[in-house]
């Protein structure tokens, strides 16, 4: 490392201990811990931490649900997640949980802090309260109908169905989820911070923080929207911490889940002579601190978190990276479909290395989604993985082991492919550098192939049956062997532990990323075993099993609780379905698929146009009861206007079914 020894903390976001870790968070646990040995390799100091996010009504209910106390809950998934980050090669430096003393230290220091500078001020707000338990009800704990749309069973800030946004007591027949009993008003005093100061300075945090375009575009809208002051208190009882000076109150879970940062590196400060608290959480030091999150946390950390900071006399993160969701087979994941998948459903499963680089190959720096497709995977790393980068050790290493007693040779017969290779260093440090692994991986899969290409040219299978070519195969193969490692050193972030098997056969200490560049010549290496095996579909298949879960029972019309989305009932009572006779049936000049129909439906007539030309001749059309969508919004296509749909069954072209009515029905009728 040519460069000064940078000085970096690192942070993923707190995961909330009440429920396992999934295939969706651990894009960012692995995407952080691939930049973190990343920069480990280059020869900096990176610390990383994290910790268990422990406070909160939802983990306080859960306890109680389960008759256990909210500390043992946590402590509980804490050790889960430990193993389950461990396991995927996650290498946090320091784990912690949010419900420690640090935590309580720092958070009560800011608070005081900006209570001493009159940014904390007190606010009484009417709120929904349980009276059966006793308890102030966060806004997603009542349920009830939507005042805009009146779709029933909604959450008491926002419908699903139409997307308004309200408050609880605006809701129709409020329900409290605790209880089921209905909440009433109550009135209580909260604590609220004055966000609204801090728009000047979040401002230019936010330039010199260099975030994403598209993280900055959400900003700006945050701004124009106008910064609202905060509610930082909750009310008894409430698992979190006391805010000093009242009574039966507690700060909001939000306000101390940041603090978790500083809080778990000051509890590894105390084991690490090397690292001092105040050199990266105070002004004015040369130390960076970056926080990797996913998009739907950016409020918080772009927002609250560096005015919270700020205003404390903290220092602010230098950036924050936020990165987009994961969907599966691309959709949202889904229990019943089994693509819900537990990282330790994975593990039983899989080897951790498959989804370090899948994931790699497909994570850029932007906030956009990542799609597992699981097809895509297996295809994906059995190609790149085994077929190109562990291809070339292995068609190598035997020679090496049986014919040349384990000795690389002391000179590269094509010294200007291992610089080819050497010379991506900075290039794939840089994409690294800036979170752009799927370039870093495209780089060095192109490398691979060039790699592989050599051997082909080169043949050492044939070579070594002629005596008088013995000492080319050796130079072949230890060229190979050299491609190799080259190339294993710049995947050592993303592949940790085909990397230290890589290093036990090559018989070297731990690498770092300069390493790539000078060859390794004439010394001994060891037997090589194999570094990574195939994918198998049906290894996939049996997750994808093991994850499934039956959708809940449907009791007293209750919606099936399954993330697939549904409608209400009174969605489905504004689709007007009539009973439509075909009148006249014509093929379209200019469309090969369409026909157009004309519908008598009864007081009304429609023109619809219809893509069932490959499956029904006109004429025969004519006469036949059809059901039509009479009151979809007309679109305009390029052949006229299509003022409804008629309702026919299959996948399309010759294989769509036009669904008719028994005798009886006439034209006009009502579809129930
Ligand atoms: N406890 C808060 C974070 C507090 S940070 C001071 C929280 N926890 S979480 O468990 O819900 O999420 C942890 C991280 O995982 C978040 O950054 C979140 O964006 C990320 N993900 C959770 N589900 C995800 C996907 N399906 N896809 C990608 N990331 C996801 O939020
Ligand atoms: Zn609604």
């Amino acid at each position: 490392m040519s460069d000064k020894q940078r000085k970096i903390l690192v942070t993923s976001a707190l995961p909330y201990a009440n429920g396992s870790i999934h295939m969706g968070h651990l894009v960012e646990y692995l995407q952080t811990d691939i930049w973190v040995r990343f920069q480990k390799m280059r020869g900096h100091l990176c610390t990383y931490v994290c910790a268990s996010d422990a406070h909160g009504t939802p983990i306080m209910i859960k306890a109680r649900e389960q008759g256990v106390t909210p500390e043992a809950l946590t402590e509980a998934f804490s050790e889960e997640f430990k193993r389950d980050f461990a396991d995927f090669g996650v290498d946090f430096d320091n784990y912690h949980t949010t419900h420690s003393s640090e935590n309580e230290a720092l958070t009560v220091e800011m608070y005081e802090a900006l209570r001493a500078r009159g940014d904390i001020y007190t606010k009484t707000i009417e709120q929904a309260y349980d009276e059966k338990e006793g308890m102030f009800l966060p806004d997603r704990f009542v349920r009830g109908t939507c005042p805009v749309c009146k779709s029933e069973d909604q959450y008491g800030d926002s419908c699903e169905v139409c997307g308004s946004t309200y408050s609880p007591s605006d809701l129709i027949d409020p329900v409290s989820v605790v209880s089921g009993t209905t909440p009433v008003k109550r009135e209580s005093e909260h604590y609220f911070f004055r966000l609204g100061n801090y728009e000047t300075m979040l401002r230019d945090w936010m330039r010199d923080a260099g975030l994403d375009k598209n993280m900055l575009a959400k900003l700006e809208e945050w701004f124009e929207a106008g910064l609202q002051d905060w509610d930082i208190s909750r009310d008894a009882p409430y698992f979190g911490f006391a805010i000093p000076g009242t009574k039966d109150k507690f700060f909001y879970v939000w306000l101390d889940a940041p603090v978790g940062y500083p809080a778990s590196f000051k509890n590894l400060c105390e084991r690490r002579d090397d690292l001092d608290f105040d050199d990266y959480w105070r002004p004015g030091n040369d130390t960076e601190v970056f926080h990797f999150i996913g998009k739907d946390i950016m409020y918080f950390h772009t927002l609250f978190w560096p005015a919270v900071l700020h205003g404390s006399g903290f220092r602010t993160p230098t950036s924050v990276f936020a990165h987009g969701f994961l969907t599966v087979n691309g959709k949202k994941m889904s229990k019943s479909r089994g693509t819900f998948i537990k990282a330790r459903t994975y593990l039983d499963n899989l080897e951790p290395s498959y989804l370090r680089y899948y994931y790699a190959a497909k994570l850029g720096p932007t906030i956009e989604d990542i799609d597992l497709n699981l097809e895509d995977f297996v295809a994906r790393v059995n190609s790149d993985l085994v077929g190109k980068l562990v291809n070339i050790a292995s068609r190598c290493a035997g020679f090496i082991n049986k014919r040349f007693e384990g000795r690389l040779a002391d000179t590269l017969p094509d010294e200007s492919l291992f610089k080819e290779v050497a010379d991506a260093a900075e290039p794939v440090a840089s994409f690294m550098e800036n979170r752009e692994y799927s370039k870093a991986m495209r780089q060095i899969m192109l490398l691979a192939d060039a790699a592989n290409r050599y051997i082909d040219e080169h043949k050492p299978w044939v070579m070594i049956k002629d005596e008088d070519r013995q000492a080319e195969v050796h130079g072949v193969c230890t060229q190979g062997i050299n491609l190799f490692r080259s190339l294993m050193i710049y995947l050592s972030p993303v592949l940790p532990a085909v990397s230290d098997k890589a290093r036990a056969f090559l018989n070297e200490p731990a690498w770092q990323w300069s390493d790539a560049t000078k060859p390794l010549l004439f010394t001994s290496i060891n037997k090589f075993e194999p570094l990574l095996t195939r994918v198998e579909s049906k290894q996939v298949e049996k997750m994808v099993e093991e994850s499934k879960e039956a959708p809940a029972p449907v009791e007293d019309g209750e919606p099936v609780a399954d993330d697939e989305p549904t409608i209400s009932i009174d969605d489905f009572m504004k689709v007007d379905l009539r009973i439509a006779r075909i009148e006249k049936a014509e093929p379209v000049e200019g469309a090969d698929k369409l026909l157009q129909l004309t519908l008598d439906v009864g007081d009304f007539k429609r023109q619809v146009f219809a893509g069932i030309k490959a499956a029904y001749a006109p004429d025969d059309l004519i006469g036949r009861h059809v059901i039509v969508v009479a009151n979809l919004a007309p679109r305009k296509m390029r052949f006229g206007v299509s003022e409804g749909m008629v309702l026919a069954a299959g996948p399309g072209g010759k294989d769509i079914f036009l669904l008719s009515a028994d005798d009886g029905a006439v034209p006009g009728m009502r579809v129930k």
